[in-house]
């Protein structure tokens, strides 16, 4: 069967299960998945271990922008799954601690460093189907996507699963930082300047509050198999 190139854009706040519908909708459907976030948890990473982010929480803008299209992000697809690698290390668990998280929405707000992980993007996905999760993927990265998918739910839903997936990890969280960071992304996320977190006027809203992940494989198999008729 010819393989159309079909790109799916998924969009939505912190936690709101982005990654885990991708993911699936990924191994139905045969698409090739790309976390866009883990993008900027890895910039961030980077930052944080070379001394460009202070205690405070100041980025040393200057020091990055030397460095930033020297880094190589990418990422490896395996039986296990899809990880984000910084040349040859595996950073895929590194990428997800709270260290990271608190301080990668300034460092997603700094335009080159949007340049720079849009133009990584671009190039992990020429041809083929794609899905790709973010904040701005349906509004900037593809705008021409096929089938845009904004993802909401309940924030007190969405902290639990967040701090649900840090003690799965072995983690330690406080269940109240773990929201106070949530809601500190959603809203540095929502009102930066570069590409803020908004709804595309043509993406289908998914509230998944309560929701199966079984309800929303249906719910995306419905909107697939309406306007491409892919069947797996
Ligand atoms: O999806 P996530 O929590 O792993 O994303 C981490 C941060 O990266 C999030 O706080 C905002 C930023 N981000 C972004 O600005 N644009 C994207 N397309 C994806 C993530």
């Amino acid at each position: 069967m010819q393989v159309p190139d079909v790109v799916i854009a998924v969009d939505g706040y912190s936690s709101t299960g982005k990654s885990t519908f991708a993911k699936m909708v990924a191994k139905a459907f045969s698409f090739l998945y790309l976390d866009s976030g883990a993008m900027y948890r890895g910039v961030t990473l980077y930052a944080l271990e070379n001394g460009m982010i202070d205690a405070e929480g100041k980025i040393d803008e200057a020091a990055l922008k030397a460095v930033i299209n020297t880094l190589d992000l990418h990422f490896v697809h395996d039986e296990e799954g899809t990880k984000l690698y910084l040349s040859d290390r595996c950073i895929e668990g590194e990428i997800r601690t709270l260290g990271v998280s608190s301080h990668v929405s300034p460092v997603s707000a700094i335009p080159f460093v949007r340049n720079y992980v849009d133009d990584r993007l671009h190039s992990f996905s020429e041809g083929g189907r794609v899905i790709m999760d973010g904040r701005d993927i349906g509004t900037t990265v593809f705008p021409n996507a096929e089938i845009k998918v904004f993802m909401t739910a309940d924030t007190d839903v969405r902290a639990r699963r967040r701090y649900d997936e840090m003690v799965a990890k072995g983690e330690n969280p406080d269940f109240e930082e773990v929201k106070k960071n949530l809601l500190e992304r959603d809203y540095i996320d929502s009102h930066r300047e570069t590409s803020p977190l908004t709804q595309a006027a043509d993406a289908y809203v998914m509230d998944n509050t309560d929701m199966t992940l079984h309800e929303e494989l249906v719910w995306i198999t419905g909107l697939i198999q309406g306007r491409f008729g892919i069947y797996s």
